[in-house]
């Protein structure tokens, strides 16, 4: 079921509301070297989804509004200091529609800019409790972890299903995780309350990691609007992959020792039933998510419910 008219307006209102509180942030300022990228990372075209989840779930438990947007802006750079980062360590020239960091400078101004989203990211929290600080630094370690896995996972035919998943639930599920729970921290919610929203959060992560995945393949850079491609480029591990690899060995590991065009992975993804299946997989953890607030009562969930759908649809 698509998401209401009326679920569609609290976003865009919730949308402006961030865009604004990230243009208050000061960066007008020297050295330019420095402030120039990261002006450049937040005027760009990121889907906020992160704040919004932040929003959405603090609304349930009337949290206090100043420190639930210092929270979400938080999570916002935080984000994007690891889509910094990331571009320069997957070699990927197009973020946003737009040339990324490393790409219109270079690596040094594109690590100095991460370092410094990193930094704003925690200093925008200033005011708020010793436990989100720690819940900010726990996932950041995630987060890293993550992508410490995703690296080492390069080329590596025996990695399963089981690593793939424990691997993008610390790249992307704990920041989905924290960006669902912060609301209940800030509000004094229980920490059951806070517990099962991180669940959920990071139910929806590997939902939409292995959609990233699915749309590397199945989407087109203009949509996306970031290169696609490098995934196949580097080996990486993918949901599609360890998928195929696992049906049938033999098959995949000669039809992957070519070098196949996208359309090549489409059809055979297409032909073995591997797509399928990933849209298999993708539904699963929407549902585990799903599934996960009925701990909440009927009134409470039904944002999180239609926010839920808005990413299980989202094509970009
Ligand atoms: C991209 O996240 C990185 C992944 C975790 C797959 P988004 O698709 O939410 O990126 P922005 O914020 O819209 O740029
Ligand atoms: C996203 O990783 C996770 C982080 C940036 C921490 P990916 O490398 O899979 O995401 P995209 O495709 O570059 O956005
Ligand atoms: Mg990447
Ligand atoms: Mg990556």
């Amino acid at each position: 079921m698509p998401a209401t008219k009326s679920f569609q307006k609290h976003i865009q209102f919730l949308r402006n509301d961030i865009e604004k509180a990230i243009h208050q942030i000061p960066l007008d300022k020297s050295p330019t070297y420095f402030y120039d990228p990261i002006k450049y990372v937040l005027n760009g075209k990121g889907k906020r989804l992160r704040p919004i989840l932040v929003h959405l779930t603090g609304q349930i438990f009337s949290s206090d509004p100043e420190g639930l947007m210092k929270a979400a802006i938080a999570v916002e750079l935080l984000h994007n200091f690891s889509l910094v980062h990331d571009d320069i360590m997957d070699e990927d020239d197009v973020r946003h529609g737009q040339p990324s960091v490393h790409k219109k400078w270079d690596n040094a101004s594109a690590i100095l800019a991460g370092d410094g989203l990193f930094v704003l990211s925690h200093l925008i929290l200033t005011g708020l409790s010793p436990y989100v600080h720690q819940r900010f630094n726990e996932v950041t370690l995630a987060i890293c972890e993550g992508q410490g896995m995703d690296k080492e996972f390069e080329d590596d035919a025996s990695i399963t299903m089981g690593n793939y998943l424990v691997m993008i639930g610390k790249k992307t599920g704990s920041l989905l995780g924290l960006s669902a729970e912060v609301g209940a921290l800030i509000a004094d919610g229980s920490k059951e309350a806070a517990h099962h929203l991180f669940e959920f959060g990071l139910n929806l992560g590997l939902a939409f990691q292995i959609q990233d995945d699915f749309l590397e393949i199945y989407s087109s850079e203009s949509s996306m609007g970031k290169s696609l491609g490098s995934d196949i480029r580097s080996g990486k591990q993918t949901a599609l992959t360890i998928l195929a690899r696992e049906k049938n060995p033999d098959q995949w590991s000669k039809f992957n020792k070519k070098k196949n065009s996208i359309l090549a992975f489409q059809s055979y993804f297409e032909s073995n039933g591997i797509k399928k299946e990933t849209e298999k997989v993708i539904q699963h953890y929407i549902d585990k998510a799903q599934d996960g607030l009925n701990e909440f009562p009927e009134g409470k969930r039904e944002n999180l419910n239609q926010f839920t759908t808005m990413i299980l649809n989202r094509t970009y």
